[in-house]
C-alpha cells in the first residue's frame, strides 16, 4: 500500500480528507480515533481507478450547486472533489429499488477504495429526499457525519432518531439499521471498522414498517 508519494506533489484528495480528520476529531469514540490516524496517513497517498456515477449523482448535483454552498468550507471541499469519485450502488449492490437508485456511495478509502486499505471503508453516502434505506446489517461498526442535511436512523428496537448537519450517528457491529429521509436529502461521510467485508451484509425483510416500531426478524 502506498502511503505517502514521493515527489511531495499533493493529491485531489488531501483537502478534503484533512477536513475529514477535523471533523471526526470532534466524536469521542474508538472508530472516530482510528479513522483520524488512517487520514492523516493516508492523505497523500495516490488515488487508483477513475470516477463514476451512478443515478442519484444528479441529484448531488443539485446539493453541491457553487452558489449553494460559497460559504460552507466542508461542502466546499467534497464540491471540488465530488465528481472525480467512484460513486456506485449502496450496500454491497444488495439493497433493492425504489431506494437502489436513490441512493449513491463513493468509497474514498478501503478495500474497493480510491486509496487501498483493508481495514477500513471511508467515503461519501447520499440518500435523496423521501427514501427509506431499508433495514440492513453487518458485520464491521458503522459511524456517519451528516455534512448536509438530515435523516432519521432507526437502530435496532430504538425509536428512530434524527440526525442533522453537524451530527454523528453510530452504529455498533451487527445491529439491525435503517435510514429514512423526509424533505431533504442527506450527504454524510461514513466508516466502517472491524470485518469491513461485505459477505456479512444482510437486507432484513422489512422495510418501512421498521420505523413503525414492527418486529425486527
Ligand atoms: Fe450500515
Amino acid at each position: 500500500m502506498e502511503t505517502e508519494r514521493k515527489d511531495g506533489a499533493v493529491t485531489f484528495l488531501r483537502p478534503l480528507l484533512i477536513s475529514a480528520s477535523n471533523a471526526f476529531q470532534r466524536h469521542p469514540s474508538t472508530i472516530a480515533d482510528q479513522l483520524v490516524v488512517t487520514l492523516l496517513e493516508l492523505s497523500n497517498a495516490s488515488p487508483r481507478g477513475g470516477a463514476s456515477t451512478v443515478q442519484a449523482c444528479q441529484a448531488l448535483d443539485g446539493v453541491l450547486a457553487p452558489g449553494r454552498i460559497a460559504n460552507k468550507p466542508l461542502l466546499l471541499e467534497i464540491g471540488r472533489v465530488y465528481r472525480r469519485l467512484a460513486w456506485r450502488a449502496a450496500g454491497a449492490g444488495k439493497v433493492p429499488e425504489p431506494a437502489r437508485s436513490r441512493l449513491a456511495v463513493s468509497e474514498i478509502i478501503g478495500p474497493d477504495g480510491l486509496i487501498e486499505h483493508d481495514r477500513c471503508r471511508f467515503g461519501l453516502f447520499f440518500q435523496m429526499p423521501e427514501v427509506n434505506y431499508p433495514a440492513h446489517s453487518h458485520e464491521a461498526e458503522e459511524l456517519y457525519l451528516v455534512v448536509d442535511g438530515a435523516a432519521e436512523w432507526a437502530v435496532d428496537a430504538s425509536p428512530p432518531q434524527r440526525f442533522s448537519c453537524g451530527s454523528f450517528s453510530y452504529i455498533p457491529s451487527r445491529c439491525v439499521h435503517a435510514i429514512r429521509t423526509a424533505k431533504v436529502p442527506l450527504l454524510a461521510f461514513w466508516v466502517w471498522a472491524g470485518d469491513v467485508g461485505f459477505d456479512s451484509y444482510r437486507m432484513k425483510n422489512i422495510s418501512a414498517p421498521f420505523f413503525a416500531g414492527e418486529q425486527i426478524e
